[in-house]
């Protein structure tokens, strides 16, 4: 596992591993009262760092011990094995096709999180909506949640295929991400609204790649669907009301 992508990995005691430690305890939070033990990370459009943002998260949760498995289910630009560095042979397809299971196909991670487990996607299906939409696949996300406690999903694009607002009508909560300066605000309505549509369960909104120099510190945000909280509360707050 190479990869400077991980950076909660690498570098645990950096700003941005900080960030993710703050997603963390906000989901947390968010799962007071419910049980919120599947999670989908998508975003209106390509690029706008899912992949990265979901494996961070994975690995952060685990730093904590917690038993988390991380899947890839975007069958159509799979790259969490790139991420991760590990070969994509067999995945999620196989399993869902009743080839393989789990222990077949997991990748378990490096000694400082024995705790995170990765399934890549496997071979690209021709259906992948179908495949994601189907019976197995709730079956499969049902079974984990007796061997884990959370489970965590990448997703592709939800504006532009329906894949994601499949998953998150299985999982118990979706997280969006943001990428600032590019994302339009009118994606992001649209993308919301997508999730609107099927009932999901909408956590919160992360910001990714917000200018350093704008923000001299995070190169993440977390907002909850309805409030934010965090360190930058005030800047921020202060910012938009200047801007007004
Ligand atoms: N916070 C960040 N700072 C710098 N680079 C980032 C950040 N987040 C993501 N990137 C980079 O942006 C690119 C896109 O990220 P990523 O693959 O995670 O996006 P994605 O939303 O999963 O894309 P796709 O829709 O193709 O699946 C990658 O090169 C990644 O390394
Ligand atoms: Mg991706």
């Amino acid at each position: 596992m190479e990869n400077v992508k991980l950076f909660t990995l690498r570098n645990p005691k950096s700003i941005v591993s900080e960030a993710f430690r703050t997603l963390r305890t906000n989901i947390q939070f968010t799962n007071i009262d419910k049980s919120i033990r599947t999670i989908v990370i998508t975003s209106s459009g390509p690029g706008e760092g899912k992949t990265i943002v979901v494996s961070n998260l994975a690995i952060s949760i685990a730093q904590t011990e917690k038993r988390v498995l991380l899947v890839d289910c975007d069958m159509r630009k799979p790259r969490i094995h790139k991420v991760f560095g590990i070969n994509n042979r067999e995945g999620l397809t196989n399993i869902l096709m009743g080839e393989k299971v789990l222990a077949d196909v997991e990748y378990r991670g490096e000694e400082s999180i024995k705790s995170l487990t990765v399934v890549t996607s496997g071979p690209i299906p021709p259906n992948p909506s179908e495949l994601l939409g189907s019976r197995r696949m709730k079956d499969f996300l049902e079974d984990m949640r007796d061997h884990f406690d959370m489970i965590i999903i990448d997703s592709p694009p939800i504006n532009l295929v329906t894949d994601s607002a499949i998953l998150s009508t299985i999982a118990d909560g979706t997280i969006m991400v943001v990428e600032v300066g590019k994302t339009e605000a009118e994606a992001a309505i649209n993308g919301k609204e997508l999730l609107d549509k099927v009932n999901a369960n909408l956590l919160g909104v992360v910001l990714n790649k917000i200018p350093t120099k704008e923000r001299s510190y995070y190169n993440y945000g977390y907002y909850h669907y309805n409030e934010y909280y965090g360190d930058d509360e005030g800047g921020r707050r202060k910012k938009r009301r200047k801007s007004r």
